[in-house]
């Protein structure tokens, strides 16, 4: 079983003197004001989740963007800081953008283009020039942060997702010793989808300066080396798994990721938590209630309405259940300045009132909406609570919510509803697996979920636990540490 001290003796072993760096669009630890004190907070992010742990396992340099209000207030003259606070255990350099070019990088080319280009679910991408050369020069200014801070040292430089696509081979161009990986959090679609990116060729031609270049799947990984095959001059090895561009290899892998299955299974069990769920019980009025759950960041991929409306027609179907159980949608709002998310917002809250209406009585509602951002506590509070949580992505990478509620289930009575369409599903298979566009077969899930005998739920939920147990964010990095260390030392 792979450890945080496991890993940290393999990076000791592997990376000997080399410098570890990872870099990311989203930070770690955020800093804002709140009336007029300096708060820090995570962000509700999966990339950040995945990767606190082994930093703090690893040391090294997080390269990433200051976004928080106080983070110019709270770093040093390089514009460092160490964390996490009260307990420092790795270099956190942010990265300062405008507020024109935040809207235009992130907002604009990462999230209103490749996001929607990445996931088929039926959103159409935007490309605009001027973006798309704000998302340039943002990717040098990124490379210009990890050059400075890797010095004339080595180092293995881990990139994450699409916000740095082009960063890989400016990196390489300007320091040939970099070892240089990256990770994409996200699907990758076949040819036919991605070859409406006007810039596919550079956008790939920046990925190739990867020495290894990693997935969820080995589905996303035929994908990806089908794209380079069709769009660029390049040789594609499919027997290695690998690309061969401008004479430089980049090795391409699957590495499904994952989370700290056994601290979330300890935080799960927590005193406090109990006492959480009775508070929560009380204030929800949701005593004796059957209990399902959504936790999702709020974004169009994640097939929210999908879920609402097989919620109706459940109850529709099934009116013996009504009084009886109760869906509480929690999630927190994200990227809100692209239209598409705040139409799915819109579409959220029409839909909850509308099913809310339609069947509500004096005492009960069916659907509880706790969108926003909630404390920790809280959260594991409601996934403890849960009879049976929802994860109904349209198209998702992996999808760790799913993996952190099987991880929390510590009484293996909950029932994870999980579309086939996520990562997580290829080793989540004891799931209810969905497919969230068809609403009334996504109903009978519901009930089955509700009737489904505690033994098999039991059953169900312990092979899952096992899975993610076995498979956890350790694991997941001391493979991507091993495949890295290979291209230095031909291990
Ligand atoms: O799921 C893809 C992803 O980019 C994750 O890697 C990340 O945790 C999540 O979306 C949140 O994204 P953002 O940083 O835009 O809030």
């Amino acid at each position: 079983m792979w450890t945080r001290e496991a890993l940290h003796e393999l990076v000791v072993e592997k990376l000997r003197d080399y410098l570890f760096v990872v870099v990311s669009n989203r930070e770690p630890y955020v800093h804002s004001y709140v009336s007029g004190a300096i708060h820090c907070d995570m962000p509700p992010s999966g990339l950040t989740t995945a990767l606190d742990p082994i930093m703090r396992a690893c040391g090294g340099t997080w390269v990433a963007h200051g976004g928080g209000n106080a983070d110019r207030d709270t770093v040093d003259e390089n514009d460092r800081i160490r964390v996490p606070p009260g307990d420092p255990r790795y270099t956190l350099r942010r990265v300062w953008l405008s507020k024109e070019e935040e809207d235009a990088y992130y907002y604009g080319f990462s999230n209103d283009a490749l996001w929607p280009l990445c996931h088929i679910a039926y959103t159409r991408p935007t490309f605009n020039e001027a973006e798309w050369n704000v998302y340039r020069t943002v990717n040098e200014r990124f490379a210009n942060a990890v050059l400075e801070e890797v010095g004339t040292g080595k180092a293995f430089v881990f990139v994450q997702d699409y916000h740095l696509t082009l960063l890989p081979r400016l990196l390489r161009e300007a320091n040939p010793e970099l070892i240089i990986a990256q990770f994409w959090h996200i699907p990758w679609p076949n040819p036919e989808a991605f070859r409406v990116c006007p810039w596919q060729a550079e956008i790939l031609t920046g990925l190739l300066g990867n020495h290894l270049l990693g997935f969820h799947l080995r589905y996303h990984c035929n994908n990806f080396l089908d794209t380079v095959d069709r769009a660029l001059e390049a040789r594609v090895d499919r027997d290695r798994y690998e690309a061969i561009h401008g004479g430089e290899k980049t090795a391409i892998r699957p590495f499904p990721i994952s989370i700290d299955f056994e601290d979330v299974a300890r935080r799960a069990q927590d005193e406090a938590v109990q006492a959480e769920m009775e508070r929560l019980k009380l204030s929800l009025e949701i005593k004796g209630m059957l209990v399902g759950m959504g936790l999702d960041r709020i974004d169009y991929t994640k097939g929210i309405p999908d879920r609402l409306r097989a919620f109706d027609r459940f109850l529709e179907r099934y009116p013996h259940y009504r009084n009886k159980v109760v869906f509480i949608q929690t999630g927190v709002p994200s990227r809100v300045h692209v239209p598409a998310y705040r139409r799915i917002n819109d579409e959220i809250d029409s839909l909850i009132e509308e099913v809310n209406w339609k069947y509500e009585t004096e005492h009960w509602r069916p659907i509880i909406d706790l969108r926003g951002p909630l404390p920790p506590l809280t959260v594991m509070a409601l996934r403890r609570l849960a009879d049976f949580a929802i994860v109904s992505s349209l198209h998702d990478g992996m999808n760790l919510v799913a993996k952190e509620y099987v991880a929390s289930s510590v009484d293996e009575r909950g029932v994870l509803i999980l579309s086939l369409f996520t990562g997580a599903a290829r080793e989540l298979t004891d799931a209810i697996l969905v497919n969230p566009y068809a609403t009334d077969y996504f109903a009978e899930a519901i009930r089955a979920a509700l009737e489904m005998p505690l033994e098999e739920k039991q059953r169900r939920m312990r092979r899952m636990r096992a899975i993610v147990q076995e498979n956890n964010i350790y694991k997941w990095a001391a493979d991507i540490v091993t495949e890295m260390a290979k291209v230095e030392f031909g291990a």
